[in-house]
């Protein structure tokens, strides 16, 4: 398919996207708080190369220069998020004047750039003092996280109008309170299911707030997804893939959708009882101005008796014969179409926002460039997707590249680069790699094509 930006209208949304803990480094820096990651990245053999997002990009001090470069690469749209802990140290109760300043300059240098700037409330770092009595099993996360998204929204709201409440609750909440992988480390079912319903709660509390506080704001969450195929046709793997459709695709838009949790293909999901007080399912949905949508692959599925709650199983994309990236991820660009056209199936869906695609490979500078054809490719190829679902009548209507550069991958540390643009952690050099400068190029000129 040949076309170019114009394709998409004057109304659509080019940006990249970064989080807190994984760009920002200056962990302790100017009164910011511990956050569960600080802690995370301090026990053995949580972090593949051992490393941590101590120092990261150093965004806390290269902002201006980081803006500077969106700007300089054409790109009008920054989505980042909101470290908790800077803001509040210890969670809840006082404010770290220095965490807001540094958010206001960043904002203001976002604005002053014609940056257009999204803020993530909610991605990942929790603050450990709240970790310390619960986290998000413990119910009184609405009230820690009111406190907060109101702050938040005071403090920013006059100037940012694109807010997003959480980012991938199905991600913090499997991998930091049912397998471990990510921080907290905490796991099993107990800690999972309330997790879980409590995030589908803040969810669209923050929706609330940001919508009482700031009427004029573009309001979102954001959720991962993946397109999901069965190993095979036969009975017992479809049915696996379904379960672990609900649990990926469906478990927390589906509540904000006012659809509840998706009980008949999720059984585990019925446990929510336990936990549920009155209103709760009266507060569930929220009216999102717009839903994030995040993909990057699609999973294969095949039954095996022996996983408690599942009964399936992810077959791995390096035990099938198909293109993989650095995250050992299936090269899938089919399934961004798939995924966007199944949220746009949701009656409540206003707007769809792809505000995470991207690519991990094994990036490096020679002669001061960073050729990477595959990433290219692959952008064209998912946008491409992105595109055909748009003119099959799919509202979608932005889409952000993650990440704008390299960065703290979580729990695979700093092997995997997903950026644009390269960086270097030793010297915090930042080189713009092919793809960053085929980006620019498409969003400057509408005669660059895809
Ligand atoms: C989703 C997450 O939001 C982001 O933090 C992460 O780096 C990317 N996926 C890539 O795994």
């Amino acid at each position: 398919m040949i076309f170019t930006k114009d394709d998409f209208g004057p109304n659509f949304h080019w940006g990249v996207s970064t989080a807190a803990y994984q760009i920002e480094g200056a962990h302790d820096s100017d009164g910011k708080g511990p956050s569960v990651w600080d802690q995370f990245v301090s026990k053995k053999g949580k972090i593949q190369d051992g490393s941590n997002g101590n120092h990261a990009c150093n965004h806390y001090h290269n902002y201006a220069e980081d803006v500077a470069l969106i700007q300089s690469l054409n790109i009008p749209n920054y989505r980042f998020s909101i470290a908790w802990s800077r803001i509040f140290p210890e969670g809840v109760g006082y404010i770290n004047q220095a965490g807001v300043d540094y958010y206001n300059r960043l904002i203001d240098a976002c604005l002053a750039s014609d940056v257009v700037p999204w803020i993530t409330l909610y991605h990942w770092d929790l603050p450990l003092a709240l970790q310390r009595k619960g986290g998000w099993v413990n119910r009184e996360v609405l009230h820690w996280f009111e406190e907060y998204v109101t702050a938040c929204v005071k403090l920013f709201g006059d100037r940012v109008k694109n807010w997003m409440v959480l980012n991938e609750p199905m991600v913090f909440t499997g991998a930091g309170y049912f397998l471990g992988y990510h921080a907290p480390g905490v796991k099993g079912i107990k800690n999972f299911v309330p997790a879980m319903h409590h995030a589908t709660l803040c969810q669209s509390l923050g929706g609330r707030i940001i919508r009482d506080l700031c009427p004029d704001a573009h309001i979102g969450t954001t959720f991962s997804c993946s397109h999901i195929d069965p190993a095979s046709q036969e009975t017992k793997d479809i049915k696996a893939a379904k379960r672990f459709d609900a649990l990926l695709n469906r478990l927390f838009i589906e509540p904000a959708m006012g659809l509840g949790y998706p009980v008949e293909d999720l059984p585990i999901a019925k446990r929510v009882e336990d936990y549920l007080e009155v209103d709760d399912e009266k507060n569930m949905p929220f009216d999102f101005d717009f839903v994030g949508l995040q993909n990057y692959t699609r999973e294969v599925v095949r039954h095996n008796w022996y996983i408690p709650y599942l009964q399936g199983q992810i077959v791995k994309a390096e035990d099938r014969d198909v293109e993989r990236t650095e995250m050992g991820w299936e090269v899938y660009p089919k399934g961004i179409y798939k995924m966007l056209k199944r949220f746009n199936s949701y009656e409540n869906v206003k707007s769809i926002l792809v505000t995470e695609n991207g690519v991990a490979f094994d990036d490096q500078v020679d002669s001061g460039y960073v050729k990477d054809p595959r990433r290219v490719k692959f952008l064209q190829s998912y946008i491409s997707e992105v595109l055909k679902a748009k003119r099959n009548g799919v509202k979608v209507d932005g889409y952000f590249i993650w990440s704008l550069m390299d960065n703290f991958e979580w729990a695979e540390g700093y092997a995997p680069r997903f950026g644009i643009v390269h960086n270097d952690f030793e010297t915090q050099k930042r080189v713009v790699k092919d793809s960053g400068y085929w980006y620019s190029r498409f969003l400057k000129s509408s005669k660059v094509m895809l």
